[in-house]
């Protein structure tokens, strides 16, 4: 059937429109219509395709996931090799790198160098001929690699169709293939749903994902791609820098890194470093450091290669944020609730910047689940600020006669029987009340900075005092002297006197900061400001049922059991008697009221100016009254509290038909109690 002029110039645009979408999506990260209105026009295109088979093109946006999987790899030999680069690890060889450059260059001036992200994914090198994506293989040995043009068509930031102008008639893009931290996450989780295999890291999951015969697979993977320079170019030119060949790349619709910088001089770069370096762990990638370049290709020729790598370029390494160690012994802590967290005793290794010889298994279950033993060899993760990780146990390390951790039958550290309730992840020692190893925890906690706050009883000093016998409970820290202090181990007369006075100074507290001094099940600062601003005395809160205690904003069925039982319990009640007679007190409350929760449960939504008092005072009224403020109307709006020049929000809430209320009537609200 012959195609009609109309349907081949609709087709024609909607590819064109299609393409450029892409663009804005994937390589500028500045979509202009939402999802919606990108897939009407795919499946119009789809179906005029279907209908006209004649239409269909290799570049059309319909054929990213068409190719049949293929039999096997084909070999690709690269018309200029794929190189590798030198690493740095220090700044010494930073400075080294650039005295060899500037004395092969021989000048004093300072070098202007490109600098951008080393990527961690895989190595490719994409050709386009006639501006029409042609062929994309692998680095391979960097003379032969393997053609994998199926699988990198699925990639949606590469560009079937080079868009721009002044494109070489043959163009051969480099780059790094890799899978964003968001899309590991998700294909590990649909994998372990599965019961199939994990992937160690996003490197892997890319190599692996690339490495299918089948492009629908690499196709359900959200790869991504950043371009980093050229290969093999014909019938036209490219710029003159590195900087700029990025700029045109960028132009013909490839993706590269947006962190890419032009610096002056090795001061440049090491500044460049450092940056990144603070950004690393917030990208939504994974980096390995960053690569310094020559700006100038003129200077690059100049400045030629060694082997297999170029004398113009290096790669700056970040530590490393994984690393092998052994698992020297598994501990148990015990923490002040009696939760017992395994804790991984490592060979010491220097990862993520930083030397680490232990690592938390967090509990049992998780502990069970990567199977960690004495003995074992592991990939400890240590990123950012992040604390250190297991990710997982190297199996063919495993040395013979190693024997699952078990959960002890016993605390380690008083005897007292473990239990763990069904389906709960935490096994907890039972000996509340005469275990140190709580004690000293609950200790901690009470004199701790948001507690409190007793400057200069640390974790030492607590051992020593537990150990000792001079403390079992937070009312005996303030029976000490100055003289009990002075005569520790370790403890001169001045701190000694330092931490009587910090003990006498912190008797003067406040009621939220008391709570949460007391080490109550579940219950954080937040909690505890919660409890004391709806209660407003200790007596209150002490005197309540769990039903009055559920009304407190936020506090659920859970909590508010941990709270009823604490001050059930006789020898709580003493505790806390004993601390007030030591003379800890606080001020009563600011507005210790009964009505306290007038609007628990209710949802309030505040538009417009206010005449009496501002937005954020009229939220700290609704909160304090415990109630809760939204952004937005929704049919679960109780309240749409509209002041003067009340917008868009007051028309939904009359759709809607939630109650509105005037200033005046808001106020009078307020004061209902
Ligand atoms: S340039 C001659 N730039 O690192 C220059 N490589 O160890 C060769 N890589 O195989 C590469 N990000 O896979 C360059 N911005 C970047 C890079 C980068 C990651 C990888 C690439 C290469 C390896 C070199």
């Amino acid at each position: 059937m012959p195609v009609p002029a109309s349907a081949r110039r609709r087709a024609d645009w909607l590819r064109a429109e299609l393409t450029r979408h892409d663009y804005r999506y994937y390589v500028l990260d500045d979509p202009e219509v939402p999802d919606a209105a990108y897939d009407r026009l795919l499946v119009e295109l789809r179906e005029l395709e279907a209908r006209h088979s004649q239409l269909i093109t290799p570049d059309s946006p319909t054929q990213r996931v068409g190719g049949a999987p293929v039999a096997s790899f084909a070999a690709v030999r690269h018309h200029l090799p794929m190189l590798s680069l030198d690493n740095a690890f220090t700044r010494e060889d930073v400075e080294a790198f650039d005295r060899r450059i500037r004395e092969r260059l021989e000048t004093e001036h300072e070098v202007e160098y490109a600098c951008e992200p080393k990527l961690d994914g895989v190595a490719i090198g994409v050709t386009w001929k006639d501006g029409v994506l042609e062929q994309a293989a692998t680095r391979g040995d960097g003379t032969t690699g393997e053609d994998v043009t199926h699988n990198v068509r699925t990639i949606r930031s590469v560009p079937l169709r080079l868009s721009g102008r002044g494109w070489p008639a043959l163009l051969e893009a480099r780059g790094e293939v890799f899978l964003p931290l968001a899309g590991f996450a998700a294909l590990n989780q649909r994998a372990a749903a599965q019961g199939e295999k994990t992937f160690v890291n996003p490197r892997n999951a890319a190599a692996g994902s690339l490495r299918q015969l089948d492009p629908r697979l690499a196709a359900s993977r959200p790869l991504a791609v950043f371009f980093y320079g050229i290969g093999r170019v014909e019938g036209g030119e490219v710029a003159g820098r590195h900087s700029a060949i990025l700029q045109q790349l960028r132009s013909w619709g490839l993706r590269t890194a947006p962190q890419a910088r032009v610096v002056q001089g090795v001061r440049g770069l090491l500044g460049y470093y450092e940056d990144l370096g603070r950004r690393r762990a917030r990208l939504p990638y994974q980096i390995d450091g960053v690569v310094y370049k020559v700006d100038a290709l003129e200077l690059q020729r100049r400045l030629g290669f060694v082997a297999r790598a170029p004398r113009w370029a290096i790669a700056h390494k970040f530590p490393a944020e994984e690393e092998l160690t052994t698992v020297r012994a598994i501990e148990w802590q015990v923490g002040r609730t009696g939760a017992l967290t395994p804790v991984a005793r490592l060979e010491p290794v220097f990862v993520g910047g930083a030397t680490v010889s232990n690592a938390t298994l967090h509990n049992i279950d998780e502990l069970q689940r990567k199977d960690v033993r004495v003995g074992d060899t592991v990939i400890l993760r240590r990123a950012g600020d992040v604390i250190p990780e297991v990710v997982r146990i190297i199996p063919e390390r495993r040395p013979r006669g190693t024997r699952p951790v078990q959960l002890p039958p016993a605390c380690p550290v008083c005897g007292s029987e473990v239990t763990k309730e069904e389906g709960a992840a935490v096994a907890r020692c039972s000996g509340a009340l005469i275990c140190p190893a709580q004690r000293k925890e609950s200790l901690r906690h009470f004199a701790s900075r948001r507690a409190l706050d007793i400057e200069g009883l640390g974790t030492k000093l607590i051992d020593q005092l537990v150990d000792g016998g001079l403390v079992r409970g937070p009312a005996d820290l303030f029976t000490l002297s100055a003289a009990d202090l002075a005569a520790l181990e370790r403890m001169g007369e001045t701190s000694a006197r330092n931490v009587v006075l910090a003990l006498e100074r912190s008797k003067a507290t406040t009621l939220p900061r008391f709570l949460y001094a007391l080490g109550i099940r579940d219950v954080g600062e937040a909690t505890a400001a919660a409890l004391a601003g709806h209660f407003g005395t200790l007596e209150a809160l002490s005197a309540a049922a769990p039903e009055q205690i559920l009304e407190v904003p936020y506090v659920g069925p859970v909590v508010a059991g941990h709270v009823h039982a604490f001050f059930a319990e006789p020898r709580n009640r003493a505790v806390i008697a004993e601390l007030h007679r030591h003379g800890v007190h606080w001020p009563a409350m600011p507005r210790p009221d009964r009505q306290a929760a007038t609007l628990a449960g209710q949802t309030f939504v505040l538009t417009g100016r206010l005449e009496s008092l501002t937005r954020d005072e009229a939220g700290d009224r609704i909160r304090a009254l415990g109630g809760r403020v939204a952004g937005g109307v929704s049919a679960k709006t109780d309240f749409v509290v509209a002041g003067a020049d009340a917008g868009s929000k007051l028309d939904k809430a009359t759709r809607l038909g939630v109650t509105i209320l005037d200033e005046a009537g808001f106020l009078r609200l307020l004061q209902r109690g």
